[in-house]
């Protein structure tokens, strides 16, 4: 594993997952909070209620005593029940009743009692009335509810009353006013409850979070291993076919260099790019089939050599199918005789038919021939080159790749003229490294 994959898994590892990380607990948080917030408003409140219900009970009981004992109405035996209770210590830190209404089916509102020392009692008197109709006598349900006035807030709670055969009579309505300490205390419990919750959701992730980093490290070192090993298999390949075809190295990594400059120039995608490479490399992998006596005649080639010969690409195919990390080189090693008027081999495909990657490394692969020395000619000056280049331009190439390639071809042949393999090789690793190694950013997230 060389540097750069370092550094790059690194950044995956520790950045990209960091950040999302940090923004699912973020996100997990603020739901939590949220649920939390609601439970133990609720909670709280429930308490409230429930002393609130108890204190109506009560109230309800002691009128039904007072009626019991003969010689009262029901009115006077509510208003005697109210009275008692006033006298009944309860806790009124937490907060009192400012309000009751007694009706009946009979008589609609019974009773009215306001504590009228209470200085905001008008508001209360006004939410009643806005109220009123909300909540039919004949409706047995029992209403709870926390109302939010502009002095306080307040627990509205509506009951059904029963005679003594349980037969419904009407109902009982309250406001109990909850003091500033109990509101302090609900908003600061809920508060606590949300903080406590935060804090889990924060620790969970602390304690998680290295065991994933761990995981994810162990898997994305494996798969850079895997790249590593398929880019080993590729160069193996090419320098097998390089030794048998020319003993240089050389070629397979110039014209890799230049197709990928051209496609860089011409703005193709990183992934094209990725199969550009290895179809430049492994463009005459075929030619590991083709005898010796072929391969290495000196001369020109007869017909059916030259037949035989053709065979390279079809051969190369063959070969790169068998792995499916080298099969999508195939647009270059199926394609890279193909000629833009149709007179190349092996299908004879004509203008965009044939395939980008094709068509680059076409112009790539013969630059490269004309520009270096061979056993059987000497190299060609840059100027002849790009002039055999042009001349081929609509026949042999793709004229507008051509001109393309005129903006970045002096560049290119002051980078690679007289460089040796050690040079060209160091090349070739920045381009590898930067066409493969992206994969790892991306590993598990698409
Ligand atoms: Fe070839």
């Amino acid at each position: 594993m060389n540097s750069n994959k370092k550094r790059s898994l690194k950044h995956f590892v520790y950045v990209t997952l960091a950040r999302r990380i940090l923004i699912a607990t973020v996100l997990l948080s603020l739901l939590v909070s949220l649920i939390v917030h609601n439970i133990a408003s609720d909670n709280i409140y429930e308490h409230v209620l429930i002393m609130a219900h108890d204190r109506v009970e009560t109230l309800r009981a002691r009128t039904n005593e007072y009626l019991e004992n003969g010689g009262t109405t029901l009115h006077q035996a509510v208003y005697q029940a109210i009275d008692a209770l006033s006298s009944v210590h309860y806790n009124k830190s937490i907060g009192d009743f400012v309000f009751y209404q007694i009706s009946t089916l009979n008589d609609g509102v019974l009773i009215d009692k306001y504590d009228s020392n209470y200085p905001y009692i008008d508001n209360v008197k006004q939410y009643v009335v806005d109220t009123a109709s909300d909540h039919s006598l004949e409706d047995t349900t029992v209403l709870k509810e926390i109302v939010q006035l502009d002095d306080g807030s307040y627990v509205h709670l509506i009951m059904p009353l029963y005679d003594k055969t349980g037969s419904l009579i009407g109902n009982l309505r309250t406001m109990f006013l909850l003091t500033q300490s109990t509101v302090d205390t609900l908003q600061s419990r809920a508060y606590m409850a949300v903080f406590y919750a935060l804090l889990i959701v924060m620790l969970t992730t602390a304690i998680l979070y290295p065991v994933i980093i761990n995981l994810t490290r162990k898997l994305a070192n494996f798969s850079i291993d895997l790249l590593d090993s398929n880019i080993e298999t590729l160069k193996v390949l090419g320098s097998a076919i390089a030794k048998r075809d020319s003993d240089t190295n050389a070629h397979n990594y110039r014209v890799t260099i230049i197709a990928t400059r051209l496609a860089e120039k011409v703005n193709l995608p990183d992934r094209q790019i990725e199969s550009l490479i290895k179809g430049a490399f492994l463009h005459d992998v075929g030619k590991i089939g083709i005898p010796d006596k072929i391969l290495l005649k000196p001369g020109k080639l007869s017909e059916s050599e030259f037949a035989v010969m053709k065979t390279h690409v079809e051969k190369g195919l063959e070969i790169i199918s068998r792995s499916a990390w080298l099969a999508n080189g195939k647009d270059v090693v199926g394609g890279h005789h193909e000629k833009y008027d149709g007179s190349g081999y092996p299908e004879g495909l004509e203008s965009g038919k044939i395939p980008m990657n094709a068509r680059i490394f076409a112009i790539s692969d013969v630059f490269d021939a004309l520009i270096s020395k061979r056993p059987y000619k000497e190299a060609f000056s840059f100027e002849e080159t790009m002039q055999i280049l042009l001349e081929k331009s609509g026949t042999h190439f793709d004229p507008q790749l051509v001109s393309q390639f005129e903006a970045i071809a002096p560049e290119l042949y002051q980078e690679l003229h007289g460089k040796n393999d050690e040079a060209l090789r160091k090349i070739l690793n920045t381009i590898i490294q930067k066409y493969f190694s992206t994969g790892i950013d991306t590993l598990s997230y698409g």
